[in-house]
């Protein structure tokens, strides 16, 4: 019909709040599954907007129209049920119009259960699937909360380029950029199309530092690129990374509360909304056996509630080295946590834990020195947010705002040749030197840190591995769609 736009309605709405007239009911959406008796069918219908299906009555001659994952237009009229414990209202259809066939027998999505490995083939079509709906709204929910506690604490929102100079942290794991020219591209070129060679960015952080230096306090959440061949359930090749930088701050623990502010803000509402509920539904339905029940999720929830235990370093090292755990890698000042590491010094809280202040060689080289040394070695003003079950999840830190030290950091760290700062040149600097130039006119104290959203997501829905929370996940070896 041509009168659909004014009356259609979501399968949300509908269950939430019924329908204007329910005499005149219309929703789409793709068949779930269809059952029927002898003097009457019912179908199951789903739309994404709810992970329970909208079950409608409709003539067993109807139905036979019907297929699993067909889409169709059903209209209708809102009637209570005779069974309201599952629904307290049904759509008896009067009308249906079949917009897209489907044939069940070779559709992939099938109502049997579908290994997460499987599903992982094919991206395209698993979002059908009621669970992966409940996490892309759980992933637009989180966006808007995100957006409006931000706006509210005065942070900009802003967009940082995905081709980028350099690599941000210096760990040599960059995709580089090709363009399709073959051959000389301008007069004066290497072959290159921006004469240099070009990346996609693995973090926002450097750019943000020039914006945060420019209009305080800032943030942004793009899609960040590693070519890392770590094969984890924690890692991706292109992930979405939420980044913020405040400027005019010498307390690292300033930006420390913002993290856990954040966090909170897009948790607590976990506990009321419709998406919550969904979540700890799924639980409830599947989770039982894997001790992964919904007071397991809510539990996980709750456990958000701050204060947040801020610890140094060298005291979780000693947690460590204290705690009697045959650990595979033994833990020993001045080497990086393993993930079992940072899971153990999480759980000894029961809560996300900061830990602070670690060596100076094992962090990037734009981290600002920590005011205190320790006996064991240098340390830096930084931050990491580790999560009980789960690791890190945010990396943070205080920056090198001042021009000499920066250059005598980045000399350290191999970026740039030696010699005293006075000598140092435009081309010594290299793709960095914007970087640098930041510090010569108007440098103030800064800090920030990146939060990786896909691992947010996961932790927040109990999904374990990041390929099945992220939409279009990509990691070595795989990226078909
Ligand atoms: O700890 P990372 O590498 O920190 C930075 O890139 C800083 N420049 C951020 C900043 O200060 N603005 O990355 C930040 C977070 C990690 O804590 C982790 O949660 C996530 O990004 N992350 C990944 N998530 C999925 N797949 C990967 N390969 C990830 N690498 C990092
Ligand atoms: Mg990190």
């Amino acid at each position: 019909g041509s009168d659909t736009a004014s009356t259609t309605i979501s399968i949300a709405s509908l269950l939430d709040r019924g329908p204007a007239d329910p005499n005149n009911v219309c929703v789409n959406g793709f068949v779930r599954s269809v059952r029927s008796q002898k003097r009457r069918s019912f179908v199951d219908l789903g739309d994404g907007s709810t992970l329970e299906p909208l079950q409608a009555l409709l003539s067993p001659e109807q139905a036979q129209s019907l297929s699993t994952g067909m889409a169709v237009r059903l209209k209708g009229a809102w009637k209570e049920s005779r069974f309201p414990e599952s629904q307290t209202h049904e759509l008896h259809v009067t009308a249906i119009d079949t917009l897209g066939f489907s044939d069940a027998a070779t559709n992939p999505i099938q109502k049997k259960y579908q290994t997460k490995e499987f599903l992982r083939t094919i991206p395209h079509l698993r979002s059908r699937i009621p669970f992966n709906s409940t996490l892309l709204r759980l992933r637009s929910d989180c966006i808007s909360e995100i957006t409006r506690f931000l706006a509210a604490e005065g942070f900009t929102q802003t967009h940082t380029p995905i081709i980028t100079s350099s690599d941000c942290e210096g760990a040599g794991e960059v995709f580089h950029l090709e363009s399709s020219h073959k051959g000389p591209i301008s007069e004066h070129d290497d072959g290159t199309f921006f004469r240099s060679p070009k990346y996609l960015t693995v973090s926002s952080q450097l750019h943000l530092e020039a914006l945060a230096q420019s209009i305080g306090n800032v943030w942004t959440l793009s899609p960040t690129f590693r070519a890392e061949k770590s094969d984890t359930k924690r890692h991706l090749s292109e992930f979405y990374m939420l980044e913020l930088e405040m400027s005019f701050v010498e307390d690292m623990s300033v930006v420390m509360n913002v993290v856990e502010k954040l966090v909170q803000s897009i948790t607590l509402p976990l506990l009321t909304s419709r998406v919550g509920k969904e979540l700890l539904a799924t639980r409830t339905r599947d989770g039982e056996e894997t001790g992964e029940s919904s007071e397991w999720l809510r539990d996980r929830w709750l456990a958000m509630k701050g204060p947040w235990p801020r610890i140094t370093y060298t005291e979780a090292i000693q947690i460590l080295q204290t705690s009697g755990i045959n650990f595979t890698n033994t833990p020993q000042w001045g080497l990086g946590f393993s993930i079992e590491h940072e899971q153990h010094v999480a759980s000894v809280f029961k809560k996300p834990v900061f830990v602070t202040q670690y060596p100076r060689d094992i962090k990037p080289f734009y981290m600002l020195p920590s005011r205190e040394s320790t006996d064991m070695g240098e340390t830096v003003d930084c931050f990491d947010l580790l999560l009980p079950e789960a690791g890190e999840l945010v990396g943070g830190s205080m920056r090198e705002h001042r021009l000499d030290p920066l250059i005598a950091s980045m000399r350290s760290s191999g970026m740039i040749p030696h010699g005293p700062p006075e000598f140092i040149s435009d081309e010594q600097l290299g793709s960095l030197k914007w970087y640098v130039d930041l510090r010569r006119w108007g440098s103030v104290p800064h800090g920030g840190f990146g939060l990786g959203f896909d691992r947010l997501l996961g932790y927040l829905a109990g999904v374990q591995n990041i390929r099945d929370v992220n939409t279009f996940p990509r990691w070595v070896g795989r990226c078909e769609c």
